[in-house]
């Protein structure tokens, strides 16, 4: 379906170029005087010198509003960047813009009503309007002095040289393809920093910078009063709060915009020269369910793995093309107040809206609290420390993260029926449930929405365009792809294009590793070089050892794998399929794999080894929930455990074991994959492999990483103490713990650490390790569960000695 609508926007792109082009009577000026004019009809732009610029109406194709309005010559789409009247759009026909005799520049409806006009008055001798060649519309006088500029005046977007200032700020888009304002706002606090805020009628909050932490911890400062932000030619976006960031294609000659995007994210966005489109070269929040208000009220933000939003259980979608509109109680609020019961959502939080916050409370007092005040819609326990209880009065800002520890327990009239999505299920999300839109997609090209709805009209209109668009578009991608059907390569083209994954070619990566010199590490699959990218990305580049696939079905699990962005996962920057080359180009992770930490004389303290086994775990349920395509590792085991520079985990060469198929649990994989020690005996028994197979190696490592030696050797050398096989030592353990010696957990720990670890992670761990090496499939846990565990135990801070005691 997405498919279909992204093959109906080439066709827009198609037919706009055609419309803004085939004007052959269409004029070009350099400057609009004063006493002239341009109406809709005149088919009359004003250029930049450079003519990377045009002004003038802007209409979208098929829908009768109009705007005056900036964009990109030569983007594709002709990217507006700036619009007079946004708010007031004007009449296709009729409508005009002039400079009056009194130097004031005036847009007029086609019924003579001013739309919009600029501040100058009749005491500034304005002599013309003049697009300059950043983009920014002027009116000066013959002297050169300006005395209106459109860069004062911003819309969504920034460009470079163009400053956003202190009573300055940008408003997002209601809507993907509109212009009108929406709730989205970039723009200085009172505190000096630069925040995003949602900002609707019914509530306001901020969003960016991370709202759980103070200024410093998300690196700005509130003592530089200046409150200026800009973004440079060469990329890089600062502020006077300190915030620095550079675009992923830095330097300069490249044609850049920044823009709080319809999503409530901000992003820097660079024009491809080649293909008139654009690329996300940096964007401010890496987890779009985090932007707040995504999903309006009463909606939760999921990710399936990419975000998208749902109802609260209970509730329901006040307008089924928009959820900004939000959701709405399927019962009456007033029953409410009769008999409730609690729907628990686990991992689910609202922002904001508490009506009481109680911390150290227990479950039961919380759910009391919620009972005893007809306010309350719901509420939010923390199982953090001893529990931390928050009343609230809407659900707003929902989020569904495995990173939360707590539940949202949503209060519902016993005479309302409701099952939780099957999202709350943990790993058994079906694949087909995917009636909600995917909505903050960062392309979101597909995501439609009611002013668009005209669109299909032109759609139908050019029914016969489609064929030729079919020929002249997307032709080359017929041919490459005919497997997997032209829309879903566009599409992968697109999702590419914006998550910064690329294809490379075989030229530019022998370069980057200068001709393979320096290896990093043989695995099975292959031999892993460093390199350094063209953009002074440092990066990973494995070479496939044997041509496993074919060109269609390695690009199809390359679009998948690129998609694929966690924290603990290393990210995978792009590939290169050429001839009989198959390589892969990973961010460089600075400091090894995991083994050389554990087994070797330089060994992790407690602390980071915690961490390992959080992160690994956070890593795998990421991979383990994804719907769309299910992704197995396989390969779990310390070797593809890296650890970067502050020794947090991150996974390796996922996604290259044959993806699982669409039906979910119970197909096959057909080749062997893994490591000896590591493997479940799944594999052995022949069993349909499923993402407990990967819950058995991460219960291995983690019991390695507890005792800080080997114990996938299942070759038993009976010399050498060291060398326990993982059987005795369950039995072992199993026998201590039975025994009700309360010191066992000393016993086992790596002697090395002396006593200077929490006892209570390492019996969680201890725990964790044990189940998921269960013989019995069904008996370990799932990677959500893990989290879950080990969260509750995160903040622990004990750290015995007991030498020392
Ligand atoms: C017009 O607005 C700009 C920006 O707000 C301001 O700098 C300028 O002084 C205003 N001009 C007049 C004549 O009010
Ligand atoms: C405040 O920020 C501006 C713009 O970044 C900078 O020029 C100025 O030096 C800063 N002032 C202080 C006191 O740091
Ligand atoms: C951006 O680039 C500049 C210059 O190359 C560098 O000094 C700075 O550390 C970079 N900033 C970030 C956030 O990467
Ligand atoms: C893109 O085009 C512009 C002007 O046409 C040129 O100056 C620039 O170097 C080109 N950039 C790239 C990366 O090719
Ligand atoms: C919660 O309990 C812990 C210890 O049980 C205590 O240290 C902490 O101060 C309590 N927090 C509050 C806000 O009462």
């Amino acid at each position: 379906m997405r498919c279909q609508t992204l093959k109906l926007y080439y066709l827009l792109f198609f037919i706009i170029t055609l419309s803004l082009s085939h004007s052959a009577n269409s004029k070009s000026l350099l400057h609009l005087r004063r006493g002239a004019s341009i109406s809709v009809e005149d088919n009359t732009f004003i250029t930049s010198p450079d003519n990377s610029f045009t002004c003038g109406f802007y209409a979208i194709p098929g829908s009768n509003p109009c705007w005056f309005a900036i964009w990109f010559t030569n983007s594709k789409d002709k990217t507006v960047v700036w619009t007079a009247n946004r708010d007031r759009p004007v009449n296709s026909q009729g409508s005009r813009v002039s400079i009056g005799g009194d130097g004031t520049m005036v847009l007029t409806d086609v019924d003579g009503s001013i739309k919009w006009q600029t501040n100058t008055t009749s005491t500034d001798d304005v002599a013309a309007a003049e697009l300059l060649n950043s983009g920014n519309l002027v009116l000066k006088n013959t002297r050169g002095h300006i005395f209106w500029q459109s860069f004062d005046f911003p819309t969504d977007t920034l460009l470079p040289s163009q400053t956003l200032t202190k009573n300055k700020r940008l408003v997002s888009s209601l809507r993907k393809g509109s212009f009108e304002s929406g709730y989205f706002n970039l723009y200085f606090g009172n505190d000096n920093v630069l925040s995003s805020i949602f900002d609707c009628p019914e509530t306001s909050s901020i969003y960016w910078p991370n709202p759980n932490y103070d200024i410093y911890k998300n690196g700005r400062t509130n003592y530089n009063s200046s409150r200026i932000a800009f973004l440079d030619d060469v990329g890089m976006f600062r502020s006077s709060d300190k915030l620095k960031a550079n675009a992923s294609d830095k330097g300069f000659g490249i044609k850049r915009r920044l823009a709080i995007d319809h999503d409530g994210n901000i992003r820097i966005h660079s024009l491809i020269n080649s293909t008139g489109l654009w690329m996300i070269t940096w964007q401010a929040i890496s987890q779009p369910c985090e932007v707040h208000g995504v999903c309006g009220t009463n909606g939760i933000c999921v990710y399936a793995p990419t975000p998208k939003c749902i109802c609260t259980p209970g509730y329901e979608m006040n307008d089924p093309s928009d959820w900004i509109a939000g959701c709405k109680p399927t019962f009456k609020e007033a029953l409410l107040s009769s008999p409730v019961n609690f729907l628990e959502l686990s991992q689910t939080d609202y922002f904001g809206f508490d009506l009481y916050f109680r911390p150290n409370f227990t479950l039961e007092a919380c759910r009391e609290l919620c009972l005893g005040d007809t306010r309350c819609k719901a509420f939010t326990y923390r199982t953090w420390g001893n529990g931390h209880c928050y009343v609230k009065s809407a659900l707003f800002n929902g989020i569904m993260s495995l990173d939360f520890p707590g539940s949202t327990y949503i209060k519902l009239p016993r005479s309302v029926q409701v099952s939780k999505p099957s999202i709350f299920h943990g790993s058994s999300i079906t694949c087909d449930s995917r009636e909600a839109e995917i909505l903050v997609d960062s392309l979101s090209m597909y995501h439609f929405n009611r002013r668009t709805v005209r669109w299909v009209y032109i759609y139908s209109f050019c029914g016969a365009l489609g064929a030729i668009e079919l020929i002249f578009v997307v032709l080359g991608w017929w041919f490459l792809f005919k497997k997997h059907g032209v829309p879903a390569s566009v599409e992968a083209g697109y999702c590419m294009i914006s998550s910064q994954f690329r294809r490379f070619n075989y030229g530019e990566l022998k370069k980057a590793t200068n001709n393979f010199r320096e290896e990093l590490g043989r695995g099975s699959s292959g031999i892993v070089y460093k390199g350094v990218l063209a953009d002074d990305r440092v990066v990973a580049v494995k070479r496939l050892g044997d041509v496993f696939q074919g060109q269609d079905e390695f690009w199809a699990e390359m679009t998948t794998v690129g998609k694929i962005n966690h924290i603990n996962l290393v990210r995978m920057w792009g590939f290169c399929s050429e001839r009989r080359h198959r390589l892969l180009v990973y961010e460089y992770v600075d400091n090894m794999s995991l083994d050389k930490h554990i087994f070797n004389s330089s060994f992790l303290g407690w602390k980071q080894r915690f961490a390992v086994a959080l992160g690994t775990a956070k890593g795998l349920a990421y991979l383990h929930n994804e719907c769309l395509e299910w992704v197995i590792h396989c390969d779990v085991k310390p070797e593809n455990i890296l650890l970067d520079i502050e020794f947090q985990p991150k996974i390796a060469d996922f996604g290259l074991a044959k993806l699982s198929q669409r039906d979910g649990p119970g197909s096959k994989i057909s080749k062997i994959r893994g490591t000896q020690g590591y493997m479940a005996p799944d594999w052995a028994l022949n069993l349909p492999i499923t993402a407990k197979v990967d819950v058995y190696s991460y219960g291995v490592v983690v019991l390695e990483l507890i005792k800080g030696i080997k114990l996938s050797n299942w070759a038993v050398d009976d010399t050498d103490d060291d060398e326990i096989p993982l059987k005795t030592f369950g039995m072992t353990v199993k026998e201590k713990v039975q025994c009700g010696n309360s010191s066992w957990v000393d016993s086992i720990v790596d002697q090395r650490l002396e006593g200077r670890f929490s006892r209570n992670q390492a019996a969680t761990l201890i725990g964790i390790g044990l189940s998921c090496v269960e013989e019995n499939r069904t008996k370990r846990p799932t990677m959500a569960s893990v989290i879950q565990t080990l969260l509750e135990c995160e903040d622990e801070t004990e750290m015995q000695n007991p030498d020392k005691l």
